[in-house]
């Protein structure tokens, strides 16, 4: 027997047991007459003490233990003359009778402890040694809850977990497709799920009619905190539902994973169509933890010979609840923040209103008292408050005013860590319109099902054409995505058409989906969440590498194993990939 219990297990109430122990050494204290080692597993750490005069040469190799040296020791549970509160086994320690050196370790790069001096890029290259440490153990701890508890949810509701395909074609969800050289079919690629999209479509006419799978997605495009290039989805499709049934379905598993993993029952999820999310905050995924909603200036603002607002196709304004005791420089600090090249706002106009109920304001030489008053009452704001107003194109300055309440929200700690706000983002336009390419993509993607009611607008009108597509966001965080899909052949067929598809170009990249819809395609819909973004929101991290076991950096990067890298001549050449790499 290697070990007879963990290092976190062992309570006063073992007191006089004969014990095994196995572990990594975290620390060793040398008192002279004893000689002290903190012995951590993954469940905790356990003091071991060998005495001198018990057995000197015991101790002495002790002495010379470092750390992260593994070992196994015997011996029996004592009371701790001085007991450690801040762990849990700190009422006893292991008077020990034997040492076995399991394995010696060179000294780490950085220390294994909750605070740890290692850098970022250090403990990336060392990522196996990071992951020893209780804070990393407990969100992969926490990752796994999250996991069991939607299949149990999934579960219980008869969706049954089917594995789809790596090695695929490309998947149009809008980012690079990662690709894979075929040494069989010469010159050939697959291309890795940007998300099973296609398959769970096809698992529905195969009439499983309630599927899901907790399953890696790749995606070539620009990573952020929460953005890697190998990312886990929980994905899901259901046949014979309207847009409602998905909703309540998923509503049910987002509420059952707060009550099972952080015993918290989430309130009511808030509903807003995207039209007025964008109206009243300037972005598809507004945090609702804090107010601050957009009021339109327009007419209280024109004609007053202010030029910048004159000029404008919107004046918005939101007000910042108590901060009219700003002072100068923080309204500075504000100024420049808007003002930075990301945001790019030309300038910002602030009114104080005075606890006395006087106004004291950027435009003081355009705008009189009353005047200031029709804005106050526009944003609803009360002596003390402070108003914050840009001005220019419509969505310019609604991109603006989002950055500007967001950094609000810090400014004035309104984002309450411990609070959720979970938000259906529905009506989602079907289309939108790439400057670049000079013609529309699919919003949410080329699937997606446009509101019947808003068909005939199709041709006409298509940039204003809505879809049953919904996103579920939390505290500003998208969480999922998804849709009711097109199951009508003629119906997607027009909708490739209108993405600019050929006809020949629809049907090599999707004949497969269009065929399958000709042999009795039920009528579907599904979403899909992003796993490790639901893990860093319980976790209540920005950032979703703290939830990956092995994640990539910033440049894609995974610096442990170093990938990706160079492949050698003999594997380029069974690839065919040997050729001089001309760009067509
Ligand atoms: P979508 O592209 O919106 O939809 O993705 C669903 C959810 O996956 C998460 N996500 C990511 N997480 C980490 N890193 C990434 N690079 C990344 N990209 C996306 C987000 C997002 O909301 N097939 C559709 C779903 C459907 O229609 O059913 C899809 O993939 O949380």
């Amino acid at each position: 027997m290697f070990r007879s219990h963990t290092n976190g297990e062992l309570r006063i109430t073992h007191k006089d047991n004969s014990v095994t122990l196995c572990g990594w050494v975290q620390k060793t204290r040398d008192l002279g007459g004893m000689t002290f080692v903190d012995l951590r597993d993954r469940y905790g750490i356990t003091q071991i003490v060998f005495n001198m005069d018990d057995d000197a040469s015991l101790c002495e190799e002790a002495r010379k233990l470092g750390r992260e040296y593994v070992i196994q020791v015997e011996g029996v549970v004592t009371e701790r003359s001085n007991k450690n509160n801040n762990i849990p086994t700190g009422d006893i320690e292991i008077t020990a009778s034997k040492l076995v050196l399991l394995n010696a370790s060179k000294t780490p790069p950085f220390t294994i402890e909750n605070d740890t001096d290692g850098g970022e890029e250090l403990r990336m290259k060392y990522r196996y040694l990071d992951l020893r440490r209780n804070p990393v153990q407990e969100n992969i701890k926490l990752r796994h809850q999250i996991g069991l508890a939607t299949r149990n949810y999934m579960n219980n509701l008869d969706f049954l977990e089917i594995e789809t395909p790596y090695l695929i074609k490309s998947t149009p969800e809008g980012a690079r497709d990662f690709v894979v050289p075929s040494r069989m079919n010469e010159g050939q690629f697959y291309a890795l799920p940007q998300s099973p999209q296609t398959f769970k479509q096809l698992l529905m006419v195969s009439g499983y009619d309630r599927y899901f799978q907790i399953v890696k997605c790749f995606r070539d495009e620009d990573l952020r905190a929460d953005r890697q290039p190998e990312f886990t989805q929980i994905d899901c499709e259901m046949a014979f539902v309207d847009q409602e049934d998905i909703l309540n379905t998923f509503e049910g598993l987002i509420k059952h994973l707060f009550k099972a993993v952080k015993g918290i029952e989430l309130p009511e999820v808030a509903r807003m169509t995207f039209d007025e999310a964008m109206e009243q905050y300037g972005c598809d995924k507004p945090d609702l933890r804090f107010g601050m909603k957009f009021n339109n200036l327009n007419d209280a603002t024109k004609n007053k010979g202010f030029k910048i607002f004159d000029e404008a196709e919107i004046v918005l304004g939101i007000c910042a609840e108590g901060a009219a005791s700003f002072s100068r420089k923080q309204l500075d600090k504000l100024t420049d923040f808007v003002k930075r090249p990301q945001i790019g706002a030309k300038g910002l106009v602030y009114v104080k209103y005075n606890e006395d109920g006087s106004f004291k304001s950027s435009v003081d030489k355009f705008y009189n008292q009353e005047d200031l008053k029709i804005w106050a009452d526009s944003c609803n704001a009360k002596p003390g408050d402070l108003l914050l107003v840009l001005s220019g194109e419509l969505n310019s300055t609604r991109k603006q005013m989002n950055e500007l309440r967001l950094h609000l929200g810090d400014v004035l700690n309104l984002k309450n860590p411990n609070e959720f706000k979970p938000l259906w983002v529905i009506d989602f336009p079907l289309l939108e319109w790439d400057e670049e390419s000079n013609r529309y993509h699919a919003m949410h993607h080329p699937f997606t099902s446009p509101k019947p009611e808003d068909l005939n607008k199709i041709h006409t009108n298509p940039g204003e054409v809505k879809a049953n597509a919904y996103d579920m966001v939390i505290n500003g965080v998208e969480i999922g995505g998804g849709s009711i899909r097109i199951h009508d052949k003629e119906i997607q067929n027009e909708m490739f058409k209108l993405l600019g598809f050929t006809q020949e170009e629809a049907d090599e990249q999707f004949g497969f989906l269009m065929n399958a819809f000709e042999y009795g395609a039920p009528p579907h819909g599904g979403i899909a969440f992003g796993f490790d973004r639901i893990c860093a929101i319980f976790g209540g991290s920005d950032s979703i590498r703290d939830y990956i076991a092995f994640p990539k950096n910033n440049s894609g990067r995974d610096v442990m194993i170093d990938a990706p890298s160079d492949i050698d001549k003999t594997q380029l050449n069974e690839l065919n990939l040997a050729l001089d790499i001309v760009k067509v």
